[in-house]
């Protein structure tokens, strides 16, 4: 067992736990979250007993490509290799075909000789419940000893987190900014020796720049673990009470974004009667998209449903058509995160209503007890006194629950 192995594999009560933002100015702060023991665990004492003492799968050391390239199946999570001997996998090899070819983001960097570089796992948050994180997922966060997580990472999630703790905020305007914060974090942790976490919402394949990262560890001489998570597009519309296939209504479904690369506006598909159509990160144009499907084809009765924070208790579920959606969206003040679900399959549970339809304190289909992760989160924001704030440089012991 190499050092960095038996140091990973140590309890982790002496861990320290320090978060570092990134504002849209460049500059970082950084916030103590609270000791972890101090968060209600979401999940049952024996699921997280088995995940606090399950070794960290796949944790083999990994070493720049000039020393060792690795491609294997650990933990039951694929490593894709970028060598020969998975050429048959379809993210074999390090550049896309007439996709995005990442730019050098080694910045110069490369792991002194003799220096065994971290390991790093990609890994999906779901949407925001603790209760719908992966058990996988949670073992991760669990044994990392950096997690490097996007803003709109649910605060419930950050709290599960017992290791250091950074997060990007990227807002429109800085994301590139932001995306290069936290390549510098990954460099900064793997040439530390340390198992990162890149920690993202939802699925990390699904509008969340995964692949584009995956090519970048890569870079940087790592092939990582990918866990996938639950993702928005299809959570979302179910905790807000739509089926988006439903038989007789619904035969299809297609995936579109209200942003494209460098904010463009992107193309929407014709309208089909028996399809549903889902909409991530388009609440900051859902006029636009609106006038866009109406250009499509779709009657302005087509039924619309918003479904914002799924999962956590500040979810909302509002519904109107294709006419008057934008409206109801704007007096009830929606943001993001939001998923928007478009087609009859708005209706098949909802029936005609209109307007806000549920608030945090009623969802229709809560898989969650909403009252446990209200407690949840409001000891995590107590502790944390504002996510995005504290004394940087501070560390607290990790207090480990009994
Ligand atoms: C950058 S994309 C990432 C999507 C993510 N990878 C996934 O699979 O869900 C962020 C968008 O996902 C959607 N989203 C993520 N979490 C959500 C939630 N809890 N409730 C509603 N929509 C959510 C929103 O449309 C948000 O703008």
């Amino acid at each position: 067992m190499t050092e960095s192995t038996r140091r990973r594999r140590r309890p982790r009560a002496l861990a320290a736990m320090l978060a570092v933002t990134l504002t849209c100015d460049g500059s970082a702060s950084a916030f103590v979250p609270p000791p972890a023991g101090t968060l209600h665990s979401p999940f049952s004492s024996a699921t997280a007993a088995a995940a606090a003492v399950a070794p960290a799968a796949g944790r083999a050391s990994q070493q720049h490509p000039s020393q060792q390239r690795r491609g294997l199946l650990q933990g039951g999570y694929p490593r894709w290799s970028s060598s020969s001997s998975s050429s048959s996998s379809p993210l074999a090899g390090s550049a896309p075909a007439g996709g995005v070819v990442p730019t050098d983001h080694t910045d110069g960097w490369e792991p002194r000789d003799g220096v065994e570089i971290g390991t790093c796992s990609l890994v999906g948050s779901g949407p925001g419940d603790p209760d719908l994180l992966t058990v996988a997922g949670l073992r991760e966060l669990q044994s990392a000893d950096l997690v490097i997580a996007d803003r709109l990472v649910s605060k419930e999630i950050l709290g599960l987190v017992e290791g250091e703790l950074r997060v990007a905020r990227k807002y429109p305007g800085c994301a590139e900014q932001a995306q290069r914060e936290i390549y510098r974090w990954m460099r900064e942790g793997l040439s530390a020796g340390k198992h990162v976490v890149r920690l993202k919402i939802g699925d990390p394949f699904i509008f969340g720049r995964g692949g584009e990262e995956v090519l970048v560890m890569r870079e940087l001489g790592v092939e990582p673990k990918v866990v996938p998570g639950i993702s928005s597009v299809f959570s979302a519309p179910l905790l807000g009470g739509v089926p988006v296939t439903h038989r007789g209504v619904a035969t299809q479904v297609t995936l579109g974004t209200g942003y494209g690369q460098d904010y463009a506006r992107p193309d929407i598909c014709d309208y089909h009667p028996q399809k549903t159509a889902v909409f991530l990160m388009a609440i900051g144009r859902l006029e636009e998209l609106c006038a866009d499907l109406v250009r499509r084809s779709y009657p302005t009765d087509t039924p619309v449903a918003i479904i914002e924070n799924a999962s956590t208790p500040r979810q909302r579920v509002i519904k109107g058509t294709v006419d008057t959606i934008s409206k109801v969206a704007r007096g009830l003040k929606v943001k993001a995160p939001a998923t928007i679900v478009v087609g009859e399959v708005v209706s098949v549970l909802h029936g005609p209503e209109q307007g806000l339809l549920s608030d945090a304190a009623e969802g229709m289909f809560a898989g969650v007890d909403k009252e446990r992760v209200a407690s949840a989160a409001e000891r995590v924001a107590e502790k944390k006194e504002g996510l995005f704030s504290g004394e940087a440089g501070e560390k607290v012991p990790v207090r480990r629950q009994a």
